[in-house]
């Protein structure tokens, strides 16, 4: 086998002997950059451990950042789309665009404030760089609203100033300067109570005291107070750190910069490094008040913070996200149809396997979690929805987001009898016996083993039925009314004299019938019961029957469904009959499950 590592290097000197791996061929010496000095001291530290307690001001920046990372831009109608689905899901602070950047951006900016399509406490957002023009266009874009903010941004990291720019420090504090300036003169110039949001683009990578200064600069600029705040951003604008490391740069900021009261702390993640939840989480512990993020995380490269998934991890400690979440499924579809992009089946809380358990094991535990819920929802009187939620392996209620137990348990070949039992009792209102549940796990585990796919709870039952519901061809069953309440179970089987037997133990009387016909079976047990809840509309009796026969070895099971609970039980005791091969009838085809694993 070719060798994944280079064959003649040593092993690392530090690896214990159990590690046998090798140093690679991968060019890591490109990556040995000295990581910026971390600004706060670990002692000062104060993030790690501090649980968040309540939602941070949500910043949806779908229409922006999301938008501008899209193949295809959102056209206005899809961007309607996406800011009315925002205002029902309760965002309050929603970046609508860049419209100094088309005409197309402009033109919506417009179209809400004309058409008056902002709700009173909504905040709209729109963005501009630092250059004179496009700041003249964004101002002329919200002419007329209530209020807005408007968003100045430039980097402002070294690599940034030394190769994109090719200004110095102090150049860069100009831009700052003049830019804020003329944010200010329109702003007064326009007569709006329009607000001011400033991102130092490339924070994570700028050295922290400069970052601190040509924030406390702009702050001064605009003269932020309590009553009119200016939103500082701070962006991972290429996430290159460990989410602590961030948490670290956001406390640093948080307790030094000047006119902390009147600043509202952001933060912008993305998610390069796939971290970007833990550094938006993290970086609330350690002092930002708002976080901007899109829904399912899309944006630039490996896309923004996942506001979903931050607002359900609260919602799932038990903090109210002050979001609206409780249909995910029909946000997923809006934003998808809005993007053009899926959303992806893993997605925390929103894919589609993300309820969803294949192994036994899991399985098994799921379906005893949710059965000991609705055993607690029983005997305490209350509603499963009321009660805390505890199963094992699903972190919330799939209910509460709007989807459903259907599919939570699938059957593969990783599953097994726990989960198959559930998918029945979920999807059939049928509760197996234990042995029987044993059984057919292993008929259905044949099938999967062989056709290596999953079994949809359609063709579980398929084989369900066709196990241990069949009876013979030519057999009938049926009842007879004596007109006074009572009847007789007829049954007909092919061969043998018509059999008649009080309806009353009709499974154990049918099987000494036909013991006196020379058919000779037991009836080792018998267990009934109803599909779905006992008297609800569409519930059916159901008897499993076993017997065992003087030849076989095993005892056989056999199932029976009826509306009348006496034919059910005849059913079961035909179809066990059949199983068994008891009247050896020749033409009757393989079962299903047969026919599917031999295929
Ligand atoms: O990622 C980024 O740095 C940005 C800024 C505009 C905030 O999107
Ligand atoms: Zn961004």
């Amino acid at each position: 086998m070719t060798p994944s590592t280079r064959p003649d290097a040593a092993a690392a000197t530090a690896q214990p002997w159990w590690n046998r791996q090798r140093p690679s061929a991968m060019p890591v010496h490109r990556y040995r950059q000295p990581r910026a000095a971390a600004p706060l001291e670990p002692a000062q530290r104060s993030w790690l451990g501090t649980p968040l307690t309540r939602a941070p001001l949500w910043s949806s920046v779908d229409l922006r950042d999301g938008n501008q990372a899209l193949a295809n831009p959102m056209d206005r109608a899809r961007k309607l789309e996406m800011f009315r689905l925002l205002v029902r899901m309760g965002f309050k602070d929603i970046e609508v665009g860049y419209p100094s950047s088309s005409e197309a951006e402009f033109q919506f900016v417009r179209d809400l404030v004309e058409a008056d399509l902002i709700p009173d406490d909504v905040t709209i957002t729109v963005f501009t760089p630092a250059k004179a023009e496009l700041i003249e266009r964004t101002f002329d874009s919200i002419r007329g609203t209530d209020r807005a903010i408007v968003h100045l941004c430039h980097a402002t990291a070294c690599l940034w100033r030394d190769v994109v720019f090719r200004m110095s420090p102090s150049e860069v504090l100009d831009l700052a300067r003049v830019s804020a300036r003329q944010l200010v003169r329109l702003a007064d110039r326009s007569r709006q109570p329009v607000r001011f949001q400033y991102s130092p683009e490339t924070f994570n990578v700028t050295e922290p005291e400069f970052a601190l200064e040509i924030s406390n600069l702009v702050a001064d600029i605009v003269e932020a107070t309590p009553d009119r705040p200016l939103t500082l951003n701070l962006p991972t604008t290429v996430e290159t750190d460990s989410p602590d490391y961030f948490a670290d740069q956001i406390q640093w900021m948080h307790r030094s910069l000047e006119r902390r009261d009147s600043i509202i702390l952001s933060v912008h993640p993305h998610n390069d490094r796939g971290t970007a939840v833990a550094a938006a989480e993290y970086a609330l512990a350690a002092g930002a008040d708002r976080v901007e993020g899109t829904l399912f995380g899309n944006g630039e490269r490996t896309g923004n913070v996942c506001l979903v998934t931050l607002a359900l991890n609260l919602f799932s400690r038990g903090i109210d996200p002050q979001l609206d979440i409780s249909d995910i499924g029909a946000i997923r579809e809006i934003v998808e149809r809005c993007n053009e992009m899926p959303v992806h089946a893993r997605h925390p809380y929103a894919g589609d396997l993300v309820f969803t358990a294949f192994s036994g094991t899991h399985q098994d535990a799921v379906a005893k979690g949710l059965a000991a819920l609705d055993a607690e929802a029983a005997t305490t009187g209350r509603s499963v929805r009321e009660l805390p939620w505890q199963v094992p392996y699903l972190p919330i209620d799939p209910r509460d987001v709007g989807r459903s137990y259907e599919a939570i348990i699938r059957v593969n070949s990783q599953s097994g009898k726990g989960g198959i039992a559930h998918v029945l009792r979920a999807e059939r209102g049928i509760e197996l016996p234990v042995p029987v549940r044993v059984e057919f796990a292993k008929i259905v585990q044949r099938v999967t083993d062989v056709t290596g796919h999953e079994v949809s709870s359609v063709k579980l039952w398929d084989l369900f039925c066709d196990e241990y519901c069949g009876i013979d061809s030519g057999a009938t069953v049926r009842m007879r009314c004596d007109g006074g309440g009572t009847g007789d179970v007829v049954v007909s089987l092919p061969g043998l004299e018509p059999i008649a037997v009080p309806a009353a133990d009709a499974a154990a009387d049918l099987v000494t019938a036909l013991g006196e016909q020379g058919v000779q079976v037991e009836l080792s047990e018998l267990v009934t019961g109803e599909t779905g809840a006992p008297g609800t509309a569409g519930s059916q009796a159901v008897a499993y029957a076993r017997i065992r026969t003087p030849a076989g070895e095993r005892p056989v099971w056999g199932v029976g469904f009826s509306s009348v609970p006496a034919l059910a039980g005849a059913r079961a005791v035909l179809a066990a009959l059949r199983r068994g091969g008891v009247l050896a009838e020749r033409d009757q085809p393989a079962p299903l499950a047969a026919r599917e694993a031999g295929r």
